[in-house]
């Protein structure tokens, strides 16, 4: 049986918004191209748990107004939308992400209707999880949300994986009930910073808030993969070397395919998510961006 994944997280429509590079304060920049597709930390994970094989339910919220196109995206991949709400009288989430000719990128994110997520569809949907399940949460909504959800999914036994993106400003409410933790490398240090976990260097600071914590920690490196602490299991793995196009969403990838893929021994698992990722940021746009699980076990052939 494959693993329920519930995702509870944010909904943006993303302006992709190519250009030779980023403008500077009272500067005005001529963009090459501007696309507009399904993005935010929560659609792009629940996505990517999907694409690797899993059983996805979302919790989250659009604008009634103009949320429908977002709803059908998600429904395309195959994920329970039931538990989004649509929400009356504000508009969807949305991303400007501005893309240089360096594939850097520099991102404002309205949160809109993911503000209002409403605790009730939390509630119900949490009331489903069982021993097994997997938890995933961001942090692109508002925390008391993401808080709730830990306490009621760790209470059924399930496992709570926490991608604390963007860099958290407190880790006090939802700490206690994370079982993994997912950052990259300035996430890491803005934790072991509310922590205070006095470290320098990535290893040392993953074993002082896993020490602090009781959590597993994996931690993002780009180009150069992602180290890892979960029980006894700790080192690092490699990512493919690739061509990169567009970063966007490559975060997104690798934590929905952590979360998705918690049948597998921790090195496949790693594997999987890392070539995920790696094939995402070949490749324009968030969501649209992110690989099936044939592609990926393809690279592994
Ligand atoms: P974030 O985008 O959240 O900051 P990272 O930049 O650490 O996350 O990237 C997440 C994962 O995406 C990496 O662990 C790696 O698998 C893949 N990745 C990112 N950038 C590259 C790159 N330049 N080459 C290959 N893989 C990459
Ligand atoms: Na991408």
């Amino acid at each position: 049986m494959s693993a329920q994944v519930l995702v509870v997280g944010s909904i943006n429509a993303d302006d992709a918004v190519r250009l030779a590079r980023f403008p500077g304060p009272g500067e005005t920049v001529s963009a090459r191209t501007l696309t507009t597709a399904l993005g935010g930390k929560g659609a792009n994970q629940a996505v990517a748990a999907a694409r690797a094989g899993a059983d996805v339910r979302l919790v989250g919220a659009v604008g009634a107004d103009d949320g429908a196109p977002l709803i059908a995206a998600l429904d395309a991949d195959g994920i329970d939308t039931a538990a989004v709400a649509r929400l009356d009288g504000v508009p969807s989430g949305r991303a400007i992400v501005l893309i240089d000719d360096d594939a850097e990128n520099s991102i404002v994110v309205v949160p809109g209707a993911n503000a209002g997520i409403p605790q009730e569809t939390v509630r119900t949907a949490c009331a489903a999880l069982r021993p097994g399940d997997a938890l995933l949460l961001q942090h692109e909504v508002p925390i008391a949300v993401s808080r709730l959800a830990a306490e009621l999914a760790s209470n059924a036994g399930a496992t709570v994986v926490w991608n604390a993106a963007p860099a958290p400003t407190s880790v006090d409410e939802l700490v206690g009930h994370v079982d993994l933790l997912l950052v990259n490398e300035h996430e890491l240090a803005a934790i072991a910073d509310l922590l205070g976990v006095a470290a320098e260097g990535t290893t040392e600071r993953i074993a002082g808030v896993v020490d602090a914590t009781g959590a597993g920690v994996v931690c993002t490196l780009g180009a150069d993969g992602a180290a890892y602490r979960i029980g006894d299991e700790h080192g690092v793995a490699p990512a493919r070397s690739v061509e990169a196009v567009d970063t966007t969403a490559a975060g997104d990838t690798f934590a929905g395919y952590l979360a998705a893929l918690t049948g597998l021994p921790l090195a496949d698992r790693m594997r999987r998510a890392l070539d995920a990722a790696s094939l995402a940021v070949t490749r324009p746009g968030a969501a649209p961006s992110i690989p099936a699980r044939g592609e990926v076990e393809g690279l592994a052939a």
